[in-house]
């Protein structure tokens, strides 16, 4: 570990990540994102999940979630395709091809949710994006942490990250352990926090120090999964689609804040900002 291994994700490192859009590109150029999320009663997180990854120019946008959420999501997130993944709960998760997963905003973790989740990831080699109840359910057995497929981006807030790994007595020990568990798995973690940390399988650190604590509050992380998802879609590499997709998620909440303060400013008010983010990289 030397002093190289870190890094502070500043103006000059976003500005050689960020691709500006090119003119004669088509929908097929900028990717398929597939959300999948939602259940009962927690419809809104595969919403904003949904919203972000559209926000964030993602070619051709999916959401696979719960037939319970259908009219909301369509009517909401029109631009958006459908995908019926069961009825109250997601009991199946189908594949495409050439599609990135973002997986976990609002799943639930129902025992048909579960067992979907599993059988989709015994099968799906690609890197995928997994966040919040896919966590949980991949928490629930350690077995389960090697059907990671290799170089997917996984997103715990520090109590989903205690769940799959463990506890920590410090936030330089859960680091330690995040490298360590990022080699292991060969992912990359985002280790979400007030500055948030992307953490490489190599060992290499990246510290976010956008966002504010306007985006304590549920629903941040779950637009967070969108805006990475639509990035990787975009044919950003994992470590790019996470580093740029903090500092985006941060900026546009610090855009927000000043619009509507840290407490009153909501998620949907962020994903309004993604676009205002752009324009500044542009
Ligand atoms: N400063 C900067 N960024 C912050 C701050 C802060 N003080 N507080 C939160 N954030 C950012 C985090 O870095 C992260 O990107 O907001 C996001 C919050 O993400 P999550 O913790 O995943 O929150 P979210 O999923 O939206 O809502 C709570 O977590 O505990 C579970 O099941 C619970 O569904 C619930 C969910
Ligand atoms: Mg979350």
């Amino acid at each position: 570990q030397t002093e190289t291994d870190k890094y502070v994700i500043d103006d000059d490192l976003i500005l050689k990540i960020f691709q500006p859009r090119q003119e004669f590109a088509h929908k097929g150029t900028f990717g398929k994102s597939i959300i999948v999320g939602g259940s009962y009663g927690k419809i809104g997180a595969a919403v904003l999940a949904t919203k972000s990854a559209l926000k964030t120019g993602s070619g051709l946008t999916f959401v696979l979630a719960p037939g319970c959420g259908y009219e909301v999501l369509q009517t909401i997130c029109p631009e958006a395709m459908f995908i019926n993944g069961g009825e109250k709960y997601i009991g199946k998760i189908e594949e495409q091809e050439k599609a990135i997963y973002g997986i976990g905003p609002g799943l639930g973790t129902e025992k048909e949710t579960e067992d979907a989740l599993l059988e989709f990831l015994q099968n799906h080699h690609d890197p995928v994006i997994l966040d919040a109840d896919a966590l949980n359910i991949i928490s629930k057995d350690k077995n389960r942490l090697k059907l990671i497929p290799k170089k997917s981006i996984i997103t715990p807030h520090p109590k989903e990250f205690e769940r799959l790994f463990g506890k920590t007595d410090s936030s330089f020990e859960r680091s330690e352990l995040a490298k360590t568990k990022a080699k292991e798995l060969d992912v990359f973690i985002v280790l979400k926090d007030h500055y948030t940390q992307v953490i490489s399988p190599g060992g290499k650190v990246f510290y976010n120090v956008t966002g504010n604590s306007g985006l304590a509050k549920g629903g941040s992380g779950d637009i967070l999964t969108g805006i990475i998802t639509s990035l990787l879609a975009q044919r950003y590499s994992p470590l790019n689609a996470a580093v740029l997709g903090v500092w985006l998620h941060g900026r546009a909440a610090d855009f927000a804040a000043e619009k509507y303060s840290k407490e009153s400013m909501q998620p949907t008010d962020v994903i309004t900002e993604i676009g205002n983010v752009f324009f500044d990289l542009n």
